[in-house]
């Protein structure tokens, strides 16, 4: 199928793709906040209506126990034809803390390149990508080089429980050869990336109790034990000095990295003090015994993401505190399951504390990680639609984050994804000012372009 008429079709909307991807950067749709329900509703209907504006059909506004799923499809390329699911996610973040916004989050400006807004580039601006390419061909040459389904989340920053419940249900509905997800970013604005795994998450908190009530500390010092204190010998036997996680049987069913995974993610270009500096931190930190870039997405973590608990006023205060709560996250590599890992966790916390503290544990949300094979027919597509647009392959590489779908597909569906990102690493996503570089919106269109057309050649995805 020739390029030039999509190719050109991109070219000659433009302005008007650009307005539309500001519509719907106008919609706070924060998946999170209760207030915010219509808002969130209100962006599956204008997406919804995009996708018909494009040309797809069957689109639909799936109404779920939280936030709406949007389908939508287009098979006419023939039977023969690899069928292509193309996942985004239409809710954003919390944009909070305000003040530190230089221009409102959900009013949209575009200065020096870059369009400011909550959700610019997670994941609004990188999914609306797709249904532009998917519009480029459909109205500018009237047909699809392949069959392309669209499955859009409203829950992805806020748990993903009514897309996880959706998947296994929809599998007939959702079958396709391969998936594709913008959301993720390149390494920098010249050279692309294609992120092939991700980490999953196990999440836990925790209220440890000592005394019923509060106790001075005076009276009862000695005498009763103080959960604070306690939870200070739990935490530190989690975890040694140097990062070796010390919950017995959590590494047991890690995959070990192979030597020809070691060998890719040594290419990894990752510039070391840029990256520190970049931190604020003193020193990088980590197992001695693997490098910086395996450390950050090819091997399991636990980090305390938060603790409650005590006096935390002005001046001094001589108490003996009845409770303590700890948020604790762990990050997973293949093969690690998230119910596994949380049993063991558990069991080892229980084993640890004395039976002068006892121990509530409630369990935030599970995700496998995910580990895509690159030496696929879909990635080598993604490879030349990179090439031929950046000027430069991407290079592989796996992401310390976690996008729960890819997981559900592989799981579910048996479908490995292509993760295209055209995020940057300093697009400040999740934080006041994200923004997203509109050349990588225009060469986002023109890639997936040339991505879907390269899906079509003959038994490449046999
Ligand atoms: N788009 C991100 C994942 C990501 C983060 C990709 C950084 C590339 C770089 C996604 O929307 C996200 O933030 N996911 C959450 C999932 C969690 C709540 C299960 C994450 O990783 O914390
Ligand atoms: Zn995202």
């Amino acid at each position: 199928m020739p390029l030039r008429t999509p190719l050109q079709y991109a070219h000659t909307h433009l302005n008007r793709h650009m307005a539309e991807l500001l519509d719907f950067l106008r919609i706070p749709s924060i998946s999170t906040q209760p207030e915010r329900t219509p808002d969130v509703h209100r962006a599956a209907d204008w997406l919804a209506e995009s996708l018909r504006h494009a040309g797809l059909e069957h689109v639909q506004v799936i109404a779920t126990q939280r936030h709406p799923l949007v389908y939508a499809d287009w098979l006419h390329a023939g039977p023969e034809k690899p069928t292509v699911l193309i996942y985004g996610h239409y809710d954003v973040q919390p944009a909070e803390p305000l003040a530190l916004w230089h221009t409102p989050p959900f009013e949209p400006v575009v200065i020096d390149d870059y369009i400011y807004a909550r959700g610019a580039a997670d994941d609004k601006g990188q999914a609306y990508i797709h249904v532009k390419a998917v519009e480029a061909f459909l109205q500018g040459s009237g047909r699809l080089p392949v069959n392309v389904k669209f499955i859009m989340e409203g829950e992805e920053e806020s748990g993903g429980e009514s897309l996880a419940a959706f998947v296994p249900q929809q599998t007939a509905l959702l079958a396709a050869d391969v998936a594709v997800i913008s959301d993720t970013a390149m390494v920098s604005k010249d050279v692309p990336a294609i992120v092939y795994g991700l980490r999953g998450m196990c999440y836990i908190l925790m209220d440890l109790t000592g005394p019923g009530r509060d106790l001075h500390s005076g009276g009862f010092g000695g005498g009763i034990n103080n959960p604070i204190n306690a939870l200070g010998h739990l935490l530190a036997r989690l975890k040694d000095e140097e990062g070796h996680i010390l919950i017995p049987g959590f590494y047991d069913k890690v995959r070990p990295l192979s030597a020809e995974e070691r060998a890719v993610l040594a290419k990894f270009p990752l510039d070391e003090a840029a990256w520190l500096a970049e931190t604020g931190a003193p020193a990088a930190w980590g197992e001695p015994e693997y490098t910086l870039v395996e450390r950050l997405g090819a091997r399991p973590t636990l980090d305390v993401n938060g603790v409650i608990g005590g006096y935390t006023g002005p001046g001094s205060k001589t108490v003996l505190p009845s409770t303590v709560h700890a948020k604790i996250s762990m990050r997973l590599v293949p093969d690690q399951d998230p119910l596994e890992v949380r049993d063991l966790f558990c069991r080892y916390v229980e084993s640890l504390l004395p039976p002068s503290i006892k121990v509530t544990f409630t369990f935030r949300g599970g995700a496998p990680a995910s580990i895509t094979d690159y030496n696929t027919p879909a990635v080598k597509a993604a490879e030349r639609a990179y090439a031929t647009v950046f000027g430069r392959e991407p290079v592989l590489m796996r992401e310390g984050g976690s996008i729960p779908v890819v997981g559900l597909f592989q799981q579910h569906l048996g479908v490995e994804t292509v993760l295209m990102g055209f995020g940057l690493p300093d697009d400040k996503i999740h934080a006041p000012n994200e923004r997203f570089y509109v050349p990588n919106y225009v060469r986002g269109i023109q890639t997936v372009i040339h991505f879907l057309a390269g899906l079509d050649v003959p038994g490449s995805m046999a």
